[in-house]
């Protein structure tokens, strides 16, 4: 049976502790000529009907690094664009490559695309969720001494993509989120639904970030205007005043906590220049992290 990783319920909380394992490993290796490489002569499709830095040059790094090879594909140059159904390009690209990545607009699009491949579909980013993102901050916690068991974690900003994401992992380790946001932008409340079943870890809404942010081991945001939202950015801009994370929000979490960000960060809006690129701050080697930790998915996902 192939996996596919289309959200972060598709994983035990004992397979993220052994990809973060892995993952550690891998960055360990570095790009070292005398690393392992298991995945010599297979190939990664890279589906991007959004934008990205991160993701595209990490998977396809990855790739490269396991032995294998990666092909970036747009919707610009291919039929993808001209509205040749998904379930057949996912059909036709199982027969030519050993995975996909893909990274879209609705999260049911991945899912129709993952139900119609017959090999492992890996989620680049939906508008719902962005699970290898949430594994590579979960390496770095761990990396900076966090107990991703027993940790706390302060999410202020936007119930987006990355916060849905944070939701489930929180129930999956079992630790304590607090997500600080205002009133309609909170986390999908189907994914707290689904996550919530496991029966462990505690996920708070609140509307304070002082409060959000009291004791935190990790101090978390993203953007306030996700890909696809620019449309709302205005109202988006107005909504979040108050949410940005900056020294003040800073001293409230716990002494020795991280700072983290997906990135693309906007520097004055969900968080200052100041804590950013402060002595708190994680974000580039989360940032470097992705590349590690995908390296263990594709090792864990493909068929060697
Ligand atoms: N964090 C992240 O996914 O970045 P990109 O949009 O650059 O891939
Ligand atoms: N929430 C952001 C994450 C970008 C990596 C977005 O979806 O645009």
């Amino acid at each position: 049976m192939k996996r596919d990783l289309l959200r972060i319920l598709d994983l035990s909380d004992r397979e993220i502790l052994s990809l973060i394992r892995s993952g550690r490993t891998w960055k360990r290796r570095g790009g070292s000529r005398r690393a392992p490489r298991p995945l010599a002569g297979k190939s990664l499709a890279m589906i991007f009907l959004k934008a990205s830095t991160r993701t595209r040059v990490s998977f396809e790094v990855a790739m490269t690094r396991l032995g294998g090879h990666a092909l970036f594909l747009s919707p610009l140059d291919t039929q993808i664009g001209r509205g040749e159904p998904v379930r057949d390009t996912a059909r036709v690209l199982s027969r030519y490559t050993d995975a996909v990545m893909i990274r879209t607009f609705g999260h049911e699009t991945a899912m129709e695309f993952a139900a119609a491949a017959t090999v492992p579909v890996i989620n680049g980013l939906t508008d719902g969720h962005h699970p290898c993102q949430i594994l590579a901050d979960l390496m770095t916690a761990a990396e900076r001494g966090k107990d991703l068991r027993k940790m706390r974690v302060a999410f202020i900003g936007d119930g987006n993509n990355v916060a849905n994401s944070w939701v489930e992992a929180a129930h999956v380790l079992g630790f304590d989120l607090r997500v600080a946001c205002p009133k309609g932008y909170e986390p999908d409340p189907a994914v707290r639904k689904d996550a919530g079943r496991i029966g462990r870890g505690e996920v708070r809404i609140v509307r304070d970030p002082a409060e959000a942010a009291r004791g935190a081991d990790v101090l978390y945001t993203d953007v306030w205007t996700s890909m696809g939202q620019e449309a709302e950015g205005r109202k988006r801009l107005a909504a979040f005043q108050g949410y940005c994370v900056d020294a003040a929000l800073l001293r409230r979490a716990h002494p020795g906590a991280i700072v983290m960000h997906c990135l693309p960060a906007h520097r004055g809006e969900e968080i200052t220049e100041a804590v950013l690129e402060g002595p708190n701050s994680a974000v580039f080697d989360e940032a470097e992290n992705r590349l590690h930790i995908q390296m263990a998915l594709l090792e864990k996902l493909i068929k060697h």
